[in-house]
């Protein structure tokens, strides 16, 4: 089969996907909070971004490569974490962690992943991230840090942008409660996609297995209920201090939408700030992420590492996020879209969609360098006062 006729755009994958996972994985995945005005917002604000093509420049040689966090990247985008995303397609990290590391960028796991990081670090090579969702307790959080060490994870990222959980409105209503029930319904959505329900029998139910070891080893743990209660901890900057103590590696702070948070997150010892709105599944009432950056870029100067997510669905987003003032793009849904589509090859394919859709951009604007896109703005920036 061509993956490219059939496949040749995200929103291919992301169609095929719907008729392959059951109903309320799919509710998971794809929904936001609110009335999902934020993760419309994302799409909107990238669309609207312009870019000016150039003419005349002759052959062009392109060259995707980026340097981030002292490490070079085959191209300028990377895996978002994704919670339970073995729930979403089984086997999720494991491929994702895979293809990061066949094609070197990086792949982010999730503290509430499926599986463990001594699973996926050794997978993902030298391009694993660990997320982290700081836990209450500080014997479990050293703990974590350091088996996220051991695993082979070189970049630390913590989520601030979790300071509760939120409604998220229509996994509610598709019976997605945590602590999860399995319910009659969702067996029977189940049993209509029967790829992911023989992949998970064979993987085994999607757990949080990370977080359920270390309540088999609180004694004041509740004997039913959720192992993300060890979790939910809102963090203020004494935490990322000590954090910062903690880890000798990069360390990024993900969830940041101003630039005097930006400003801070830099003085606490932050490496790099990840400009996330949670694809819009916490908050429903803030900016697109692509709207925030050029202040945020403004703020820190030219040299400060910046990730940016949120809404991407192609190469020509991708430029757009660089073009406004991001360094670096990460996709969270897109891969698992892809993943639930085709499987592993589907994420392999995305990764072709989005080179190729960047090389033929690149083409456009006259330009060699992804990095370059932000001087293709359009209107141009109105330069600063001297
Ligand atoms: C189903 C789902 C689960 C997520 N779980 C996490 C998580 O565990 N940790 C985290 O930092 N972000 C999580 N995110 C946010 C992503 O890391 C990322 O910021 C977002 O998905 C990017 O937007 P996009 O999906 O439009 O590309 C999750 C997003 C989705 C859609």
């Amino acid at each position: 089969m061509d993956l490219d006729l059939r496949f040749p755009a995200l929103s291919d994958l992301r169609r095929r996907a719907r008729q392959r996972i059951p109903h309320f994985a799919w509710e998971y995945l794809d929904s936001a909070t609110g009335t999902e005005s934020v993760k419309h917002r994302n799409r909107a604000a990238l669309d609207a971004v312009r870019l000016q093509p150039a003419v005349l420049d002759g052959d062009l040689t392109i060259d995707l490569a980026t340097d981030l966090l002292g490490q070079r990247q085959s191209a300028p985008f990377g895996i978002a974490p994704l919670g339970m995303s073995g729930l979403i397609w089984p086997g999720a990290e494991a491929a994702l962690a895979r293809l990061a590391a066949r094609q070197g960028f990086p792949f982010c796991l999730s503290t509430v992943a499926t599986r463990l990081p001594e699973e996926i670090g050794p997978l993902a090579g030298d391009r694993g991230w660990f997320q982290l969702y700081p836990p209450r307790d500080p014997g479990i959080r050293a703990d974590l840090l350091r088996r996220a060490r051991a695993a082979g994870f070189r970049v630390l990222v913590l989520t601030v942008d979790v300071p509760a959980p939120s409604r998220r409105e229509r996994q509610l209503r598709a019976d997605l409660a945590f602590p999860p029930k399995k319910t009659p319904r969702m067996f029977m959505q189940a049993a209509l996609r029967p790829r992911w329900a023989l992949g998970t029998v064979r993987m085994g139910v999607p757990r949080l297995r990370l977080m359920e070891e270390y309540r088999k080893l609180d004694g004041n743990a509740p004997s039913t209920g959720h192992a993300g209660y060890l979790l939910r901890v809102n963090p203020d900057w004494d935490y990322v201090a000590a954090l910062r103590d903690a880890w000798d590696g990069p360390l990024v702070l993900k969830g940041i939408l101003r630039p005097d948070d930006a400003l801070r997150a830099r003085a606490a010892g932050a490496d790099g700030i990840w400009v996330s709105n949670h694809a819009g599944r916490q908050f429903d009432g803030g900016p697109a992420t692509i709207e925030v950056l050029p202040a945020i870029r403004a703020a820190l100067g030219a040299d400060f590492p910046v990730i940016a997510d949120g809404g991407v669905d192609s190469g020509l987003d991708i430029l757009r996020m660089l073009a406004c003032g991001a360094d670096f793009v990460m996709l969270g849904r897109a891969w698992h879209y892809a993943l639930a589509a085709l499987g592993p090859r589907g994420a392999a394919h995305l990764d072709h969609i989005l080179c190729q859709d960047l090389i033929a951009n690149l083409w456009q604007l006259g330009l060699t360098r992804p990095q370059d896109a932000k001087t293709r703005l359009w209107p141009a920036p109105a330069k600063p006062a001297p």
